[in-house]
């Protein structure tokens, strides 16, 4: 049997969900092995770990009393391996918790947070580091490249990334509250004057706006929802990978956002049954429905 090229050894201390996490990471490691060129064999481990967790490795081996997001040790630093055809990469260590933290402060979601994390110790264990000025531009740069060229992956089903499109948040619903009026603002709508502002979150953490746009020929008005999510399916966000549809109008005050007929069709094809639309007031409350309570019933290409 062929050995593995690159071994990889991993550990959920969280309890949050080993499999799906594993297999992130290991894709993650074996994309960032080859984006970087890595040839031979190697091994990685990688734990994820809260943050009691890594405040204590920090004390004990770096000599700081605090959490942080990821600590990475280099065997090879350590003159092990030198012999083996082996190439030990070392570890790295990610806390939960501090990536929870950052990945609400800019707005993202968890799982493009770890994958950033990762990329960042995977660097360091490659020799990267950002201590001199030039060195880190450097190395920041690339860590965004490859970041940005592992996009597919952030439509992992990490469990916790729902929590940041946790409705129970304020501070999230405020700011898709203030996405959806700035989607608004972008509306072509010289005929009816009647604003709608949507916006799809998709679960690598991108957001797509669309606006109403209308035309001399009535009809053929394109609405809000609708720029939004064909927007997002031109990159390939349609179902599982879409996380929320949201959406505001110039409706009264007291009324939610609603979705016409068509765009209702539209969500049933592009997005899943489950997936929530958030419709919003003029005055930001809001109101929450699946596309199935919007659209139940639904003709789909399953009853073709
Ligand atoms: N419109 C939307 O953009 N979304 C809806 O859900 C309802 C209607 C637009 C279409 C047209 O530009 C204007 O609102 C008035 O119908």
């Amino acid at each position: 049997m062929a050995k593995k090229r690159l071994e990889f050894y991993f550990e959920d201390r969280t309890g949050l969900n080993e499999k799906k996490l594993r297999k992130m990471f290991k894709d993650l490691y074996l994309f960032t092995a080859n984006y970087l060129g890595l040839e031979g064999r190697y091994t990685l481990s990688c734990t994820v770990t809260d943050d009691s967790e890594i405040k204590r490795i920090n004390n004990s081996y770096r000599h700081i009393d605090k959490p942080t997001d990821v600590v990475s040790f280099a065997y090879q630093d350590l003159g092990e391996n030198i012999e083996s055809p082996i190439k030990d990469l070392g570890e790295i260590v990610i806390s939960i918790d501090t990536a929870q933290k950052q990945a609400k402060e800019f707005n993202h979601l968890l799982a493009r947070e770890m994958a950033f994390l990762f990329i960042h110790g995977f660097l360091h264990l490659n020799g990267y580091d950002h201590i001199d000025e030039k060195e880190a531009e450097k190395m920041f740069e690339l860590q965004n490249a490859v970041l940005n060229s592992f996009d597919a992956s952030y439509s992992y089903p990490v469990l916790k990334e729902d929590v940041y499109y946790n409705f129970e948040d304020k501070e999230f619903m405020e700011s898709l509250f203030k996405d959806v009026l700035e989607a608004q603002k972008h509306a072509y709508v010289p005929y009816s004057n009647f604003r709608v502002g949507a916006v799809v979150l998709a679960r690598n953490g991108k957001k797509y706006f669309g606006c109403n746009i209308e035309n001399s020929s009535y009809p053929l008005a394109n609405c809000g929802e609708r720029t939004a999510m064909f927007k997002a399916a031109y990159d390939g966000i349609i179902k599982n990978k879409v996380a929320l549809l949201a959406l505001v109008t110039d409706s009264p005050e007291e009324l939610y956002a609603s979705p016409c007929g068509a765009c209702r069709q539209v969500m049933s094809e592009l997005l899943t049954k489950t997936t929530p639309v958030v419709m919003f007031s003029k005055n930001g409350s809001f109101k929450i429905n699946t596309v199935e309570e919007l659209l139940p019933y639904m003709f789909t290409g399953e009853n073709l």
